[in-house]
């Protein structure tokens, strides 16, 4: 009857070791076949022998990957760990970070906990940085010492806006900026454009369409179409989302030979920097008596600095 029993528990762990409770239910099937008096006793006593002291489950993780700034938490399942402490070091500089349930680093994002039911130390690491990358190791104060090692991996996601940085178009036509955020484990809650700082809205009919798609599984894009664009539309565009840095790109909207657009661009920002000053310095000039003087000598610097390349 008792080697049956011992017989029962090693197939069902060599079985069942992803169950999370086996260990509990062989211990209750040979309560149940052992229930005869001091047979029970004798049985159980015989079963926890197969592990004096405390074991790591072997299901436990050994590799936990995460996004940059969000919180990481990498577990230690330690079984029968009666009164010994599980402390957390980490292997790149051997520091001890906590000590059951205290902190020994002077650094609050470090925090360990024991998760009721599970027998499962947990250290969390809050607001993960990319130097948080690399082991840890799970430490039971046996004699000899017991290790467990958990790999931290931080993913940091990428955003680009696609093509150039200055992106050059004429009047009237059609704009699309493609902002792509990639290698991003949490999908952002929401991506705004900024156009000179002003949200960006959907609120013009057929003038600015915005799209958001997620491609791939770590791949979020963001389309804003302007179309028709007219001069007030160049200026500096930002993606903006929720969880990451942004992107920008500066759009130049230009008159090219439509008359009109000439005219009515006269006070937009021209795209070429040199000339802008003096443009600004000629447009002036067409204002107030008082300001004639400032534009005229704006115009000169302008000119002399043309000059001076
Ligand atoms: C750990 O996970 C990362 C990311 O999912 C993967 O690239 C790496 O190969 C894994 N390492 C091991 C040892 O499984
Ligand atoms: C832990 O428990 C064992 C017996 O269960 C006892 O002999 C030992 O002194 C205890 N150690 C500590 C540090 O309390
Ligand atoms: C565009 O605006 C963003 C946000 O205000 C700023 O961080 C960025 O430097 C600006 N880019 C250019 C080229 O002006």
């Amino acid at each position: 009857m008792t080697v049956c029993c011992v017989l029962l528990t090693v197939l069902s762990f060599k079985f069942c070791t992803p169950c999370e409770h086996s260990y509990l239910l062989d211990l209750l099937a040979c309560v149940v076949v052992f229930s005869g008096g001091e047979a029970a006793h004798t049985a159980v006593k015989r079963f926890t022998g197969l592990y004096t002291g405390p074991y790591f489950d072997p299901t436990t993780t050994t590799n936990i990957t995460t996004q940059l700034g969000t919180h990481a938490y990498l577990p230690c399942k330690v079984k029968q760990l009666g009164n010994k402490s599980v402390s957390w070091i980490r292997k790149r500089d051997a520091h001890i970070l906590t000590v059951d349930r205290f902190t020994f680093i002077a650094d609050d994002r470090f925090q360990a906990f024991l998760v009721e039911n599970t027998d499962t130390w947990t250290l969390q690491v809050k607001y993960v940085q990319a130097r948080d990358a690399g082991e840890y190791e799970c430490q039971v104060s046996t004699e000899p010492k017991m290790s467990h090692f958990i790999t931290l991996n931080v993913v940091v996601p990428k955003i680009e806006i696609l093509g150039e940085s200055d992106i050059f178009v004429k009047t009237g036509s059609t704009v699309q900026l493609k902002c792509v955020i990639t290698q991003s484990l949490e999908e952002p809650a929401y991506i705004f454009w900024y156009h000179d700082g002003n949200r960006v809205l959907k609120y013009e009919e057929n003038a600015i369409d915005i799209k958001i798609e997620r491609e791939a599984t770590q791949t979020t894009v963001s389309t804003l179409v302007i179309y028709n664009t007219r001069s007030e539309d160049s200026g500096n565009y930002t993606c903006s989302p929720s969880n990451l840095d942004s992107a920008s790109v500066l759009l130049h909207v230009l008159n090219g030979e439509h008359p009109a657009a000439m005219q009515r661009g006269k006070n937009s920002a021209s795209p070429i920097p040199a000339w802008s000053h003096l443009s600004m310095g000629l447009g002036l000039a067409a204002c107030t008596p008082p300001r004639f003087a400032i534009a005229v000598a704006l115009s000169l610097a302008a000119l002399s600095e043309l000059l001076a390349c």
